[in-house]
């Protein structure tokens, strides 16, 4: 019986797997592609046939010795360059290092926070970031009337669902799925339609805190973020608590970093509102917390003096290999 071009194919692809130096690829070649190779024995048979089908088996022929002077030719490079007899080898030089990537700003930066919350006894958490109405808004108290809730500041999909636009989800999640107490931080991306430029991203990355157990203060609140701000700016760190309102936390601050002669808003928190423990079945009267949420990008531009968040996407090498 003749061997097809198909089976002769799969011998080659066989043999090319396994072979190691450039020697064993000669063999190969000889064996396929030489004056009285595989290749050649093939070619014989083509004498016997006629028309359309002496064409496309010649075709197939063709194609076969393509692909094998192809793969032979590239799997020789791989072996290197090959030694001359009696040419030197120093093995005592040093190797050439293979190029390794670097950890992105943005995930440095998150590993830094977590790790100064990890040692206060925080874990972290994940949620999706498809998401429902119910864990993006209404169940951390935010009206159907609210403007965040606009399309023009967030990306719905056809299906009823929504791009999370903000960490505060997991939140939701987390106490949905367990009892306290509670300890975590939750990382992320979140999505907002906001026109792209220097400070702003229809993506960008935060940073979620939340702390719930039955005696939980506003004190524990200031006492935890003066700490964490403090590891991560420097002792020195001056920060106030400003007054502000959110829909899930009541009081709620934001806190300002001392920066030059001026105050920069670092961060939003609160003490969790009763209606957000309600929502996801905690009694009010038997737990207490506090939350918090930070944006990621604008932390590792404040501590590394970066003016353009588009940086952070572009994957400039340039930009990047200063982070290594
Ligand atoms: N989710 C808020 C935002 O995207 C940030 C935030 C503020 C989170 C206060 C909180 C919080 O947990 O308590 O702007």
């Amino acid at each position: 019986m003749t061997e097809t071009v198909h089976q002769i194919e799969q011998e080659a692809r066989e043999r090319l797997a396994l072979a190691h130096s450039a020697d064993e690829l000669e063999n190969i070649r000889i064996y396929f592609l030489g004056k009285k190779g595989k290749l050649a024995s093939l070619m014989e048979q083509l004498k016997t046939l006629s028309g359309e089908e002496r064409k496309s088996y010649g075709r197939e022929v063709n194609q076969l010795k393509a692909f094998l002077e192809n793969a032979l030719q590239s799997k020789k490079a791989g072996f290197g360059p090959v030694r001359q007899e009696g040419e030197l080898f120093d093995e005592t030089l040093p190797g050439i290092p293979p190029r390794t990537g670097t950890v992105h700003p943005i995930t440095q930066t998150i590993d830094e926070i977590t790790r100064i919350f990890e040692r206060l006894g925080f874990e972290v958490a994940e949620g999706p970031e498809i998401e429902t109405e119910f864990h993006n808004f209404t169940a951390l108290n935010i009206p159907l009337d609210h403007p965040s809730r606009d399309s023009f500041d967030t990306f719905y999909t056809t299906s009823g669902h929504l791009l999370r636009s903000q960490t505060s989800t997991v939140q939701i999640r987390v106490m949905q799925a367990r009892k306290p107490p509670l300890r975590i931080i939750a990382p992320g991306r979140v999505y907002r339609p906001d026109a792209v430029d220097a400070s702003h991203s229809f993506m960008f990355h935060q940073m979620e805190g939340l702390m719930v157990d039955d005696r939980i203060t506003f004190s524990d609140l200031k006492g935890i973020l003066h700490l964490f701000l403090r590891e991560l700016f420097g002792k020195e760190t001056k920060i106030r608590f400003r007054p502000h309102f959110f829909p899930f936390t009541e009081p709620s601050v934001e806190v300002d970093l001392r920066w030059g002669k001026g105050w920069l808003e670092i961060l939003g928190a609160g003490s969790v509102d009763p209606n957000v423990f309600e929502a996801v079945g905690y009694d009010p009267k038997k737990v207490q917390g506090f939350a918090f949420g930070l944006g990621v990008e604008r932390i590792a531009m404040l501590r590394h003096g970066i003016d353009d968040i588009r940086l952070f996407y572009e994957n400039d090498l340039r930009f990047l290999k200063q982070f290594s």
